[in-house]
């Protein structure tokens, strides 16, 4: 266990900050407003934020000040006091799933102590993940599909044939999809939601044993918050599409470009992980309303214990 572990007093806090953020975004689903949906679920996490004694300090949000009005990187949340806490978030992780009403749409945030999860920059990363249970270092960003699907069907004792791979929906992935596919494992395409993605890996009731492909590098520290919870395994790389987004990189303090991150480079404390659904999902049902009552699912989870917890919340609508 690491030493710097967070009081898990605020482990209650920190998921009523993702389910106040759910709750503002699901008046959205379906209403084909991407950035009304955004916006709503930002203006409610960020009220939720400050209510709370935390020192906090934004390092994963909404974008540079220049872009983003409230919980831009840098931004101090929160009422003070002893948790110094750096904060990696996105109050809707799924805007287009939102707007249009589909599966697997977040509220998500990760709360780790000063200092100790990536600044990663707004860039893409290319990622893979599987959940836990296999030795260490089993999957590898440098292998190619076939040896990683092999390799996992080996570890889990089954043929590649029953391996599935969650991969994002992208022209830019068309390469990928069509390795998995030829080494006989199965491609489960998802439309947006790798946060999502990701953690469904650790979870053998969602089907997915391995993820692939390139996302947001800010959801990639969301994600390894959540496996550093449950176990599993991480490895991501910064892809630079141009000198605009290297310098970017090199305001956060990122100095190697082609670095090969893992898990616990990505989150070097222990850490907080809340997330609640926004839509249903494979593991969270999404907000509903109901017999008055507005009704919300949440996991709130913690690396230092390895405690998982489901959290069913019902309040007057
Ligand atoms: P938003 O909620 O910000 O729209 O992000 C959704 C998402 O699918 C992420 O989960 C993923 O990491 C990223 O977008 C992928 O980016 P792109 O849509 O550019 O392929």
């Amino acid at each position: 266990m690491s030493e710097m572990v967070l009081d898990r007093s605020l482990i209650l806090a920190a998921v009523r900050v993702t389910e106040i953020a759910a709750i503002a975004a699901s008046s959205l689903v379906g209403r084909g407003d991407e950035m009304a949906a955004d916006q709503a679920a930002v203006d409610a996490m960020r009220t939720a934020l400050n209510e709370i004694e935390i020192d906090g300090e934004i390092v994963i949000g909404e974008g540079e000040r220049d872009q983003a009005p409230m919980l831009y990187i840098g931004e101090k949340v929160g009422l003070g006091g002893k948790h110094k806490i750096d904060i990696a978030l996105d109050p809707l992780e799924g805007t287009t799933l939102t707007a249009k009403a589909k599966g697997n749409a977040l509220a998500v945030m990760a709360w780790a102590p000063r200092g100790t999860l990536l600044n990663a920059p707004d860039t893409y990363m290319d990622k893979i993940a599987c959940g836990p249970g296999v030795p260490p270092g089993l999957i590898d960003l440098d292998k190619t599909p076939a040896e990683n699907v092999a390799a996992l069907a080996k570890a889990k004792g089954v043929a590649t044939s029953e391996i599935t791979v969650c991969i994002l929906d992208r022209p830019r992935h068309a390469e990928i999809i069509a390795a998995v596919r030829a080494a006989g494992a199965r491609v489960a395409l998802i439309g947006d939601g790798d946060v999502a993605g990701v953690i469904n890996t650790a979870d053998p009731d969602t089907g997915i044993d391995l993820y692939l492909g390139q996302g947001g590098a800010p959801e990639g520290v969301l994600a390894c918050a959540a496996l550093k919870c449950v176990g599993g395994q991480f490895q991501g790389r910064l892809v630079f599409r141009n000198a605009d987004e290297r310098a970017r990189a090199r305001k956060v303090g990122i100095v190697d470009f082609d670095k090969k991150y893992d898990l616990h480079e990505m989150v070097r404390a222990d850490a907080i992980f809340a997330a609640t659904g926004v839509t249903k999902g494979a593991i969270l049902d999404g907000v509903r309303l109901k017999d008055g009552f507005v009704h919300t699912h949440s996991l709130v989870m913690n690396s230092a214990t390895h405690t998982v917890r489901e959290v069913r919340m019902r309040r007057p609508a």
